[in-house]
């Protein structure tokens, strides 16, 4: 499928401050696994085992971005992007989780900070984007108490080496996946199926996030965020059952990692109840004043009341829901998919923002779009223009409404090992051929360098 070219000329105006960006994370794109002195991830020993990646694949190579990052660094300048979205890999820094430090994986993030300073481009390190020590997982992960604090000792050995560049930290990405996918689906590292005794994994690294928080502010940080995954969900009819069922999903995914952080609050009791610790002490940690709020946003969701029809079975997003699970996804007709069959709904991206202002008020900090992209084939990516044309549009008209909104990137510089589902799905401005890990820049990517342009000319 091809689309009608869209101008970049025709975009509307962003402010002259508005950080423009690209994110990455290290698990889908370093590769170098066993370089270095770097330990195990979870996600290592996940890729190895039979049958969890679907086409069979691991990320022992990926796209080999730890040796070619200044090749990958050249790409974003050409690009003209302000800001680069890395993230660290635990086990590269502290290979075992806990215990020495790794000097030579702490060399590369320096290294690839000061090729970014040299090329004009801000790093934006995420401290954690799923890649949690093996060691730690075989003591029970984010299951456990421990991993949090052992999170906010890595960060503070992060911040202590990067904190004199690095003006932009983020601490976890999107512990909504982590949970439900690694802890209660098993679907993502590391492949526990423990639906609703998964929410212990949710609180420790809402607390490893805080107390992260507090390390890097001892170390000077001024501008700090999470990147949480949201998108709005849509009750599949306005019956009580299904109405039910949506407000459910919606507070698992949006509410339960929204509201601790930026309320001091769970967003439910009983939910409350079930999470291990000094929960109330431990939510004043949690909800520390953050100078960003990061959103990573894909697509709505339509849930409604698991069927007799099996509907709770059916795929989600290329996630398979059992159907015990008091909810059930539903088909979103009507918009366009993209190659992951994701419906493409760039205004679900502006009613998100917006509800987000209307629920709470001058508790939002000001927020950073920290992920945003589609999965399409080809290097005449038609498609993937239009997505992005459609999302900024919708993030434009956000903004108009008053939401104070500082920054956008897109997911991402190239195409990566997409976890589960391995290298099939490319969400690259950069396509990536993985015989020879030659990178081309896609249509797309000319395109936005055009709107880069065009925005800092204005
Ligand atoms: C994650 C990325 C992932 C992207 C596309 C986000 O959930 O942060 O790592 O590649 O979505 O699925």
């Amino acid at each position: 499928m091809t689309t009608a070219p869209v101008s970049p000329l025709s975009l509307p105006r962003f402010p002259r401050d508005f950080l423009w960006g690209v994110s990455t994370s290290a698990a889908q794109t370093e590769g170098a696994v066993a370089e270095d002195g770097r330990g195990r991830s979870v996600w290592d020993v996940f890729a190895a085992e039979a049958g969890r990646i679907k086409d069979g694949s691991d990320a022992r190579v990926a796209t080999d971005h730890y040796h070619r990052y200044r090749e990958d660094v050249g790409l974003l300048k050409e690009l003209g992007a302000g800001a680069y979205r890395f993230s660290v890999a635990w086990p590269r820094v502290v290979p075992d989780g806990d215990g020495p430090v790794n000097a030579a994986g702490l060399d590369f993030y320096d290294r690839l900070v000061d090729a970014l300073l040299a090329a004009g481009i801000a790093p934006v390190p995420t401290l954690f984007h799923w890649d949690t020590p093996q060691a730690l997982e075989e003591r029970g992960g984010w299951l456990v108490r421990e991993t949090a604090e052992r999170f906010a000792a890595y960060a503070d050995v992060v911040a202590e080496r990067l904190g004199d560049r690095v003006e932009h930290w983020i601490t976890l990405n999107e512990p909504a996946e982590v949970t439900l996918l690694g802890y209660g689906l098993g679907q993502h590292a590391p492949g526990r199926q423990l639906l609703f005794e998964a929410l212990p994994a949710a609180h420790h690294q809402l607390l490893g996030h805080g107390l992260a928080v507090q390390a890097l502010r001892a170390h000077g940080a001024t501008n700090i965020g999470i990147a949480n995954s949201h998108g709005p969900t849509w009750r599949a009819s306005a019956s009580e059952a299904d109405t039910e069922a949506a407000d459910l999903y919606d507070l698992l995914l949006n509410r339960l990692f929204a509201e601790p952080v930026l309320l001091g609050r769970y967003p439910d009791e009983e939910l409350a109840a079930l999470l291990p610790g000094p929960v109330a002490e431990d939510l004043k940690v949690i909800s520390q004043p953050l100078d960003r709020y990061g959103i990573n946003y894909y697509q709505p969701t339509r849930v409604g009341a698991p069927g007799a029809d099996g509907a709770g079975a059916a795929d989600f997003g290329g996630i398979r829901l059992p159907p015990e699970l008091p909810f059930a996804p539903r088909e979103i007709e009507g918009y366009p998919r993209t190659d992951f069959g994701w419906p493409v709904v760039p205004q679900a991206l502006t009613e998100l923002l917006v509800t987000f202002r209307e629920r709470y008020g001058d508790r939002l900090p000001p927020v950073v779009i920290t992920e945003n992209g589609c999965s399409y084939e080809g290097i005449e990516d038609g498609e993937r223009i239009a997505f992005l044309d459609g999302h900024l549009r919708a993030l434009h008209a956000a903004m108009e409404s008053g939401v104070d909104v500082r920054g956008y990137f897109v997911w991402s510089l190239t195409d990566n090992f997409e976890w589960a589902e391995g290298y099939a799905r490319r969400f690259g401005l950069v396509h990536v051929d993985y015989a020879t890990l030659a990178r081309t820049p896609k249509a797309s990517y000319h395109w936005l360098r055009d709107v880069l342009r065009e925005q800092a000319r204005r």
